[in-house]
């Protein structure tokens, strides 16, 4: 692990200017991840952890600050080598219907020119990796949302990426698939050594995933609380019913119970 931060956001903020008026999303935020760290971020609804997101992929430009990726600035150099090594999954899968499950995976790859043989074989070990050995012909209609998702997953994979940004990748499943879906990306982190950021509603996903659990305040937001995870990996579900992890729960939700009126 270097000295360096993989992921440094920088001060950063957004007001966003309409015709109807200005709308101050995020006041200011500051967050920083070591290579191979799994950070997870709760806020409200309509905080601006979507917004932040995009402004670390390069998506959205900020109104202040900056971000850096393995010591090059998103916004503030030329030629996007920031966000090259970056991935994305959000809440949805976001696959073409029209595609096999292999053909979803690769397309990452297909727009960056990586000749059919080559991107196939990793669509192929990527299946594997996300536990759907046997579907890579299948249509997405054919498979159900939790496994949608660990295509999706694998999709973001693809590319190898140093930094993966998830927008409550599992908020649309039921809570016995996100179990599972929790320790599948428990597992998926450890074999990439991918440095992830992981938004989600869920205080126990936070928590159950996190080397830090960062929680950020209404909008205009700002960084309310930081908690450290020092829970033993790797993690279990059993570990959810010990007395550490739900202090942690607790102290969070306390947290969130004290946001200003
Ligand atoms: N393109 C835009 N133009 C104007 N306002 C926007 C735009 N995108 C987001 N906003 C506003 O910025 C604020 C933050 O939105 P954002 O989607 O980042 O919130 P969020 O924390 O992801 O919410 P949720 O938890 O519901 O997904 C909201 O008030 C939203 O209305
Ligand atoms: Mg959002």
């Amino acid at each position: 692990m270097s000295a360096q931060p993989e992921l440094v956001v920088d001060n950063i903020g957004k007001t966003f200017e309409s015709a109807a008026g200005s709308v101050k999303a995020i006041d200011r935020i500051d967050i920083s991840a070591k290579a191979g760290e799994f950070i997870s971020v709760l806020g409200p609804s309509g905080c601006g952890k979507t917004t932040l997101l995009r402004m670390i992929g390069g998506l959205e430009r900020p109104t202040q600050g900056d971000v850096s990726i393995a010591g090059h600035s998103v916004w503030k150099s030329r030629g996007g080598e920031a966000v090259r090594s970056l991935a994305f999954a959000f809440q949805d899968s976001r696959l073409f219907p029209w595609f096999s499950i292999e053909d979803n995976i690769a397309l990452p790859l297909r727009l960056r020119g990586e000749p059919k043989e080559k991107r196939l074989a990793r669509a192929r070990e990527l299946c594997a990796l996300v536990g759907l050995q046997g579907f890579e012909k299948a249509q997405p209609r054919q498979l159900s949302g939790g496994m949608r998702q660990r295509v999706s997953l694998a999709r973001a994979l693809a590319i190898d990426p140093r930094l993966v940004l998830l927008d409550e990748p599992f908020g649309a499943l039921d809570a016995m698939t996100r179990d599972q879906m929790n320790l599948e990306l428990q597992r998926i982190c450890k074999a990439t050594g991918a440095t992830v950021l992981l938004i989600t509603h869920s205080i126990s996903e936070a928590v159950f995933l996190g080397d830090k659990v960062v929680v950020l305040s209404p909008r205009p937001s700002h960084v309310h609380a930081v908690h450290e995870v020092n829970l033993p990996r790797p993690r279990t579900i059993a570990m959810q019913e010990t007395s550490e992890f739900q202090q942690l729960v607790r102290a969070i939700r306390s947290d969130i119970a004290g946001y200003p009126a």
